[in-house]
């Protein structure tokens, strides 16, 4: 089947480097020409595992072609849209780069085509994009729309593709079900060689969900929303365990095993960031409104993780009293682990209040260090965490990579000014931190003050070195 993916970000470019590997002649298109000399150059603009290799291997095999929207469209069969909706100020999604590519298929597509809406949009999208084809198509073309919703997450978004829990669809016609049917027939057979397992490690067949265009539409939006309560709603119960002198992980283990519950998304900390839930959450409560409809849970839910930014903060001021002048160690600036995204980050905004109140920070991320200086020119970034710790009075751990579960204890004590760890995403037991000498501060848990600490204080550099 010949298709075209409009918009070649880290849904555009993931969704047609697995449909290559799936089987199919894939055009990827972007109007960005520096983002496409890139990739027909074989790289790939962003960091996400395993999607170069993907890219290399299916553009090598003649599979997975690079162009302009105006040349990938013209004989496509199948046209998914994966263009940015980023946020306007009012919180709507800004849909103009959608209505482009819409004018852009109706002017240079041909014969049949199925557009199909995999961006986030806001419900009856797909109406104004189905008004907008017809009034500019071309003659001899006829599209039809439906919605295809993406649930990929960064930095697993190569496995969520081949293994989804479910694929959702909203379509006007049986048609247009079974010819997106086929599109995903491997995955949804599983009868594909998983690039990423050997054997798979998951057989389980993906659900098939088909409904009409505007619910595919709220689903995708319902989805995102509900998680982001989940977490502000884990983050209230920290702060509230933090008060009375509860153990959140505890609670949350408790709440979890309920399946009515589920145990994901139950992980208090600095709160959630990234592309998609901010502003899917921003642009839920717009369409709520618009539609008449007074949604406020989610206002409070986005109000709780703006929150979480001067929570953390205060509670690094609360170990170190004031925090001008203070050395600061910060591991961690993407939203969340392996990815190099820092969009809507909390670390971003971390830094910047830290900064702004006179600390002295020095940052590690294994791989979102440009993006973040892009962004924070002013910070010291460092090539290891040992570095950033380097005679620092706080370690503070912002996002959760699994390279700082294997520290070297010994190594950070020696190089620490003061051996204290204030942990944003409760990555560690407590006791152990405090069996290697740390103070360990985590979030809606006692903090755990270790004797080691405070039998064998050790001193700031400027004293070490004024004793020798
Ligand atoms: C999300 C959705 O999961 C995905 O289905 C959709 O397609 C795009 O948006 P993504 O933005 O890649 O994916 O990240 P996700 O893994 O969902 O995490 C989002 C944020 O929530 C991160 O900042 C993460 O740190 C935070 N989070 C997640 C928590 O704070 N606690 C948790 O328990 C889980």
């Amino acid at each position: 089947m010949k298709i075209s993916v409009a918009g070649a970000g880290y849904v555009g470019l993931t969704t047609a480097a697995c449909l290559a590997e799936i089987g199919h002649t894939v055009r990827c298109a972007d109007n960005d020409a520096a983002k496409l000399a890139i990739l027909q150059a074989g790289k790939v603009p962003f960091f996400e595992p395993h999607l170069e290799e993907l890219v290399t291997r299916n553009a090598k095999a003649g599979r997975l072609l690079f162009d302009t929207t105006e040349n990938a469209v013209v004989d496509a069969e199948v046209i998914f849209i994966c263009v940015g909706t980023p946020p306007l100020d009012n919180g709507e999604a800004d849909l103009a780069a959608v209505a482009n590519v819409a004018r852009t298929i109706s002017q240079y597509a041909s014969g049949n085509c199925l557009v199909i809406e995999k961006s986030t949009v806001p419900v009856q999208t797909g109406q104004q994009l189905k008004r907008q084809l017809q009034l500019y198509a071309r003659k001899g073309l006829y599209c039809e729309i439906a919605s295809n919703p993406e649930f990929l997450r960064e930095g697993s978004a190569i496995n969520d593709f081949f293994h989804p829990d479910r694929i959702v669809i909203g379509v006007e016609s049986e048609e247009a079900a079974a010819q997106l049917r086929e599109v995903y027939r491997p995955v949804l057979d599983q009868t594909f060689r998983c690039p990423l397992h050997a054997p798979c490690v998951s057989a389980k067949r993906p659900a098939w969900i088909v409904t009409d265009t505007k619910s595919s539409e709220l689903i995708k939006h319902a989805s995102n929303s509900f998680l982001a309560m989940k977490i502000s709603f884990i983050n209230m119960v920290a702060d509230l365990c933090e008060a009375v002198g509860a153990d959140v992980s505890q609670v949350a283990l408790g709440m979890g095993l309920d399946p009515r519950i589920g145990a994901a998304f139950l992980n208090p900390g600095v709160g959630f960031g990234g592309f998609c839930f901010p502003k899917d959450v921003q642009a839920f409560v717009r369409i709520a409104e618009k539609a008449g409809c007074d949604f406020s849970l989610m206002k409070e839910v986005e109000k709780i993780n703006k929150r979480r930014i001067n929570y953390f903060v205060e509670k690094v001021r609360k170990e170190l009293w004031v925090l001008r002048g203070r050395r600061v160690a910060v591991w961690g600036l993407a939203f969340k682990p392996n990815t190099d995204d820092v969009r809507f980050a909390p670390a971003i905004e971390i830094l910047k209040a830290l900064t702004r109140e006179g600390s002295v920070v020095s940052a590690y991320d294994p791989e979102a260090t440009e993006k973040a200086r892009a962004i924070l020119p002013e910070v010291n970034y460092c090539a290891t965490p040992y570095e950033a710790a380097q005679d620092s009075e706080a370690i503070l751990i912002i996002t959760e990579w699994d390279e700082f579960r294997s520290v070297d204890w010994a190594r950070l004590r020696s190089v620490v000014s003061r051996p204290l760890l204030i942990d944003g995403r409760n990555m560690f037991d407590p006791k152990e931190a405090t069996t290697h000498g740390f103070h360990y501060v985590s979030i809606g848990r006692e903090s755990f003050f270790s004797t080691l600490a405070e039998d064998a204080p050790v001193p700031p550099r400027e004293l070490k070195t004024a004793a020798k």
